[in-house]
């Protein structure tokens, strides 16, 4: 099975709000990803509207062709938002106020009751909705039990254990998002992963055979200011490959 790269586009907007203004322009950016080779463009719509805002999602869906995928979390706000718009996909994702960015997984099995009317009431729209979870095997007998398509693994303590050079946690947490993809698979659902993925570790990530799609934003927009958008995606885009033609 090939394997999707979705460009996050989220702190392009980031760096815009330092400002205010409209300069850099993440709709601009999700075009020139388009163009380096990415697959689908996500964006984070978070309740304080830190980085993405109402308008950015208006423009694209307006004008930009690859499939969005609408981060989200399970409030009324986001649901009336996502059912306006009707974007390819939305990923429900947990959110604090106060956290920098999305820590850990969705916890589905706890938060059963909330999130469940949350994907009916999306899939019944015609929207695919992945859940944002870790790679345990409750979370994910849950997810399926939800009716949810898609899952998308959170590879964020698999990347900080790259980033620390701690090879046993790496080994750790490879093996748990190994199994992880592979219980998800067998019980039907679709297997994204993402969330601090490099050019270092992005590598074993794609070649685990059942993940389809990978969702990488904060890397690519980083790396972006020095060498620029289209190379940054167009080198992961090639790694991605790579991993998985050597699988
Ligand atoms: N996938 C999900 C569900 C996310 O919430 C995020 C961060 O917004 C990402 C992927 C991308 O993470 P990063 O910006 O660290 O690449």
């Amino acid at each position: 099975m090939s394997i999707r790269l979705g460009v996050n586009i989220d702190h392009v907007a980031t760096i815009r709000n330092a400002r205010g203004g409209m300069h850099p322009d993440p709709v601009r950016a999700a075009r020139q990803a388009s163009e380096a080779g990415a697959d689908g463009i996500t964006a984070h719509l978070r309740e304080d509207r830190r980085h993405i805002t109402d308008d950015d999602i208006e423009r694209l869906m307006a004008e930009i062709d690859l499939p969005l995928n609408f981060e989200m979390a399970a409030t009324e706000e986001m649901l009336d938002i996502a059912l306006r718009h009707k974007p390819h996909a939305c990923c429900i994702v947990p959110e604090k106020r106060e956290e920098r960015t999305t820590e850990g997984g969705l916890d589905v099995a706890a938060g059963h009751n909330h999130i469940a009317p949350y994907v009916r009431q999306l899939s019944d729209a015609g929207i695919r909705v992945s859940l944002f979870i870790e790679p345990d095997p409750v979370q994910i007998a849950v997810a399926e039990a939800m009716g949810a398509a898609v899952i998308e693994l959170h590879t964020g303590s698999y990347c900080e254990a790259v980033i620390r050079g701690d090879e046993e946690a790496v080994a750790g947490h490879l093996e748990l998002l190994q199994l992880g993809a592979t219980e998800a698979h067998k019980r039907g659902l679709e297997v994204h992963a993402g969330h601090g993925l490099t050019y270092d570790s992005v590598k074993p990530i794609a070649a685990i055979p059942e993940i389809i799609e990978l969702n990488i934003g904060h890397f690519l927009i980083g790396e972006a200011i020095f060498r620029g958008l289209r190379e940054a995606v167009g080198t992961m885009r090639g790694l991605i490959v790579e991993a998985r033609s050597e699988a």
